[in-house]
């Protein structure tokens, strides 16, 4: 029998059949082929990845220990890294954590996905905030739960929400991002995470802490974590990609040691380990140049940028357009007028080569059309204000579109 590209597609799982392309990478690919200016993607700014400093490491961890870093490697990660890890927590969230109960993985969206075989049967419940990052929408769709949502608001999640959801079902996980939410940008307060903490506390549930910008602060203090509230119920995941460079790949869990061993034992049946030599490599970086110095940085150059496209919205955007001010990570959050279709205005803008992804892509059920996620970690600014003074005159064009200029209503 001669294979065809339709009987191929017949073999496939239920599984890879039901898993959609990220919009996002869709139009960043769009974006890459041609010389669009992009508030698309979740880049970090490429210019601050510290090439030398991992280039000088990269020849430490090969001249003197190659032989090793290019072996084979256990399941759980390099134990220095991790243990650099743990006394990073102990330092900032007081909270004692057990190096073994550090597992390295191939950044945190593996950290997803292995969490997503662990709990997830078809059919299981689990919770999201809405919108979420779609990375976590599309990962956890592909072993078909029903997700349920809580409302995000500028405090955090609904609380009444989360209690009413997690009492009557029988809730997997809530998955929440408490740090300048993807796509949100919105950070949990205080009183919001204790009120999460003890909403879990009273259920037999996990909180999924997905902190990738938890780091990438502009004002205000650091909050603590959902698992320094509840370490017993919370796994934390990090990663070093946005604090350094997303192509190390490099995250982590934190979790109680049963669960380190369940998720180990999945991540060996994954990819036996994720790479030794990334792996030395980043710890010979973190023990040799001052990761807190490279932080703020990164924070200051993402907190400039917040203000040029702060100012340029104010500027140029007509009131209509809201949002938020986000206190850290890479993001804004716009609502349009309640008729805008943000899918439309992107239509447009891409002809004048702009992109930003509407915020429709973002929503596990009901979408919400008149919402937008405008990144401002990758674009220089001198492109940055220039483009927004245009997508500020296409918003005002369609706003003008929407409605009748001359107003005639039927005699009855
Ligand atoms: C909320 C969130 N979680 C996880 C990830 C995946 O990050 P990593 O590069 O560590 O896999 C991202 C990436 O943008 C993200 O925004």
């Amino acid at each position: 029998m001669t294979t065809t590209a339709s009987t191929i597609n017949t073999l496939f799982s239920d599984r890879a059949q039901q898993v959609q392309s990220s919009f996002i990478r869709d139009i960043l690919k769009a974006a890459g082929q041609s010389n669009m200016v992009s508030f698309a993607g979740g880049l970090p700014e490429p210019s601050l990845f510290p090439a030398q400093h991992l280039a000088k490491s990269a020849y430490r961890v090969l001249m003197n220990n190659g032989q090793q870093a290019l072996q084979y490697t256990n399941t759980e990660g390099y134990m220095p890294l991790r243990r650099f890890i743990a006394e990073r927590y102990l330092r900032q969230q007081k909270i004692p954590i057990d190096p073994e109960q550090v597992l390295i993985t191939s950044g945190s969206q593996q950290a997803l996905d292995l969490i997503s075989k662990l709990f997830l049967d078809p059919g299981d419940e689990i919770i999201m905030e809405r919108p979420s990052y779609l990375g976590a929408i599309q990962c956890f769709s592909q072993y078909s739960p029903v997700i349920k949502e809580v409302d995000l608001s500028e405090q955090g999640p609904n609380a009444e929400q989360l209690q009413e959801l997690t009492q009557e079902g029988n809730i997997k996980f809530f998955y929440t991002i408490p740090n300048y939410q993807n796509p949100t940008g919105k950070r949990h307060g205080l009183s919001s995470r204790k009120e999460t903490a003890a909403i879990i506390a009273q259920s037999e549930t996990f909180i999924i802490e997905d902190d990738p910008y938890g780091e990438i602060r502009f004002d205000g203090e650091q909050l603590p974590t959902l698992h320094s509230l509840l370490p017993e119920q919370t796994i934390l995941l990090g990663t070093f990609s946005k604090m350094i460079a997303p192509g190390l790949r490099i995250g982590w869990v934190i979790a109680t040691p049963e669960i380190i061993r369940k998720l180990t034992v999945l991540k060996q049946a994954s990819d036996l380990h994720s790479s030794h030599l990334d792996q030395q490599v980043l710890y010979d970086y973190l023990t040799h140049y001052d990761l807190e110095e490279h932080l703020q940085r990164v924070s200051n150059l993402y907190s400039k940028r917040r203000d040029i496209m702060l100012e340029a919205m104010k500027a140029y955007f007509p009131e209509s357009v809201t949002y938020q001010i986000p206190e850290g990570g890479m993001f804004f959050w716009l609502e349009f007028g309640k008729q805008f279709n943000a899918m439309k205005l992107l239509e447009k803008s891409m002809k004048e080569g702009i992109i930003f992804v509407p915020g429709e892509t973002f929503y596990a059920s009901n979408p919400v059309f008149n919402t937008a996620r405008f990144n401002f970690s990758n674009t220089e600014e001198d492109k940055m204000t220039q483009s927004l003074a245009t997508l500020g005159d296409l918003i005002k064009k369609m706003e003008r579109g929407d409605k009748p200029t001359i107003k005639w209503w039927p005699l009855p």
